[in-house]
This record gives C-alpha cells, sequence and structure tokens, in this order.
C-alpha cells in the first residue's frame, strides 16, 4: 500500500465517538506510513487553512475521550461562491490526496458536492441523532440513548415522590429515535416524536387513566422537533424557533417540553414539570458499543481511501461494514419506523 497524505475533519454537532474514530484513522494509517493533517473545527478549517498536525502520539490516549480533538463547526462551504474552491486550494496547498470527513448529513452533504467536483473525499457517519440514512445506526446514538435512560431513571424516581409529570425533553430535530430507545427503556407513559405529530387531548385522556389507576406519576419523553397535531401546532412551532440558523439553513429548536408540561398541568391538574437534557446528551466518554463502532468505521475509511473509493461513505448493515456512495445517505433522514412505533411504543398512541 503506498503511503498517503490525509486529512481528517470533524464536522456538525459533535458526538461521542469522533476521537475514536480518529485515533482508529490515524493509528492504522501510521501502520503503513501514513501522514495526518488535522483539519480544524469541520469545514471552516478547510476553507479557512487551518490545521494541526496528527500524529499517532497524539492519538493513542484519545479513544475514550468525548467531544473530537479536531473541534467542530456548522460551516458549510457552499454557503459561499468560493467556499468549495477555496477548500479545494487548501487541499492543493497541503498536498493532501484525500480528506476523510466525519459528519452528519450536512458535513456529509457538502462532502459529496465537493466530491462531484474532483475532490477525493471519504465520509464516516456519525450523529447523535442517529437519522443518517444507509446505515443501520450510527455512533453516538448509544452513549445518547444510555445518557437520556440514565435522566429518566432519576426523574423516574423524583417524579414517583412527588405524585408529578415530568416531561423530559431530549434531541431529535426531525426524528425521535433518541426518543423511542430512552422513552422505551426508561419506561416513559408517553413518548412523543417528530413523526407522528401528537393529541395533546389524547396525552391528557391517557395520562387521566394511568393516575386514575396504580399510577400516580408519569414521565413523558418528547424529542424537541416533536408537535401537536392540533391547531396550536403553528403557534408552538413559532414559539419552539429563535429564528437563528445556522449555515444549512437548521432553526435552533427548544421548548415543547415546557410547553407540554405546562398544557399537561392546567388541563389535567396533575403538577408536572420539565426537564430538557439537551448538550449532556451530546457530551463524555463514548459506551462500549460507540467506541467499537467508530474505531470499525474509522479502520474501515483508512481502508476506503487507500482503495481510493472516494465520494464513499463507510456504513454498518447487517452488522458489517461496507461502502456505500455518499449519495446515498444524505439528503433523506432515516425517521423511526412507524411500525416500530406503533407496534412497540404503540401503547403511547392515541
Ligand atoms: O447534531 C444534531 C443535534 O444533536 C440535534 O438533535 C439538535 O437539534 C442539534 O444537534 C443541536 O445542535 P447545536 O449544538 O447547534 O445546538
Amino acid at each position: 500500500m503506498d503511503a498517503m497524505r490525509i486529512g481528517v475533519l470533524t464536522g456538525g454537532g459533535d458526538c461521542p465517538g469522533l476521537n475514536a474514530v480518529i485515533r482508529a484513522v490515524v493509528l492504522g494509517g501510521a501502520r503503513h506510513g501514513d501522514q495526518f493533517v488535522g483539519v480544524l473545527d469541520g469545514w471552516l478549517g478547510a476553507i479557512e487553512n487551518k490545521t494541526i498536525s496528527l500524529d499517532s502520539d497524539q492519538c493513542r490516549s484519545i479513544l475514550t475521550k468525548g467531544g473530537t480533538i479536531l473541534g467542530s463547526s456548522r460551516t458549510n462551504p457552499f454557503a459561499t461562491d468560493e467556499g468549495a474552491d477555496r477548500v479545494a486550494a487548501t487541499m492543493t496547498a497541503l498536498e493532501l490526496d484525500a480528506m476523510v470527513a466525519i459528519g452528519g448529513d450536512d458535513t456529509l452533504g457538502a462532502a459529496d458536492r465537493l466530491y462531484q467536483r474532483g475532490l477525493p473525499v471519504v465520509g464516516v457517519p456519525k450523529t447523535i441523532d442517529n437519522d443518517l440514512s444507509g446505515t443501520e445506526v450510527t455512533f453516538g446514538f448509544d452513549t445518547a440513548v444510555q445518557i437520556a435512560t440514565d435522566a429518566i431513571d432519576r426523574l423516574q424516581t423524583t417524579a414517583e415522590s412527588h405524585h408529578r409529570v415530568i416531561v423530559c425533553e431530549v434531541m431529535g430535530r426531525n426524528v425521535g429515535w433518541i426518543a423511542v430507545h430512552a422513552g422505551m427503556a426508561g419506561g416513559a407513559a408517553e413518548i412523543l416524536i417528530p413523526e407522528v405529530p401528537f393529541s395533546l387531548d389524547a396525552v391528557c385522556d391517557r395520562l387521566r387513566q394511568r393516575h386514575d389507576g396504580s399510577q400516580f406519576f408519569s414521565t413523558v419523553v418528547v424529542a424537541e422537533g416533536a408537535l401537536p397535531r392540533d391547531e396550536e401546532a403553528g403557534w408552538l412551532r413559532r414559539s419552539q424557533q429563535t429564528g437563528r440558523t445556522d449555515q444549512f439553513g437548521h432553526v435552533r429548536l427548544g421548548g415543547i417540553g415546557g410547553y407540554l408540561a405546562e398544557e399537561i398541568e392546567q388541563r389535567t391538574g396533575f403538577e408536572a414539570r420539565s426537564t430538557v437534557l439537551g448538550h449532556i446528551q451530546r457530551g463524555g466518554s463514548p459506551t462500549a458499543f460507540d467506541r467499537v463502532l467508530a474505531t470499525r468505521f474509522g479502520a474501515a475509511a483508512l481502508a476506503a481511501v487507500h482503495d481510493r473509493q472516494f465520494g464513499t461513505m463507510v456504513a454498518l448493515q447487517a452488522g458489517a461494514i461496507v461502502r456505500i456512495p455518499l449519495s446515498d445517505a444524505i439528503g433523506k433522514p432515516k425517521r423511526v419506523d412507524p411500525h416500530l412505533y406503533e407496534e412497540v411504543a404503540g401503547l403511547y398512541l392515541g
């Protein structure tokens, strides 16, 4: 295998396991003489030529470390006319044979467009939201689910002591994977996700029924992007949004948990509280599952680079690591299967 000079970047929201990928790429490449350049803060570093050298010594002890040693941003190289040319110029100036881009839909969407323009890019999928198509799961998701489950467990005991409804808002802009998995694992009374607009009346009815029986407390897990299906949705959608968008046009969400707690309390008379887990779900050390998946992805991405399989993304399918075209993964979020939601979480539908 010829030694290569390879750039590595991490883009989008950070997630546990990014460092494990970087480590696998760099330690694997070092075995056959590759040189690495760490591109800082996602595509921003590629546009502005902000880099660090990256070697095995830096990467040996980062397997368990959360975040990313390379920094991250939501910079879109296609937000300006010259962004993509500047990425190309940086790669030329750094004499890179390839770029490994680790990111979610936005980062990899940009990677695909850069590949279409002739740049040698290989993608690695990451997101705690687990919404990338083409891969059964992304690293970061398992850790986020575990963190959310631990939080729900804790909320259950205080909800029980005070006979309250506690609403737990979890991440998930377009999809409810974290809500469904953590809600099921934590035994939530209700799980509300963006894929299935909910009826506030039905939620309140079910809570009333539950509190009439043997249970006098409930936890409700809601994904940040979930919305009621009634007329309040328009108002809520506006109130949830801060008006601020990133370079990919995503609005900053938040507020559905507080809104729900207030509505539940007003409509049912049950005392309610809300907790927003927010970025706690993205921080800290990855679970063993995520460390393993991230390491396998890193090793596979390095192999794809050496095979010059540019324009591909590594993915998990039926337990095996495969390569798929980047274009197969992006632009079509992998939503929670309504059958899964109805069959397993169907207890919660009204
Ligand atoms: O990375 C995706 C995500 O986790 C979404 O679920 C959430 O809406 C978003 O990140 C929040 O990102 P930021 O770090 O920009 O607040």
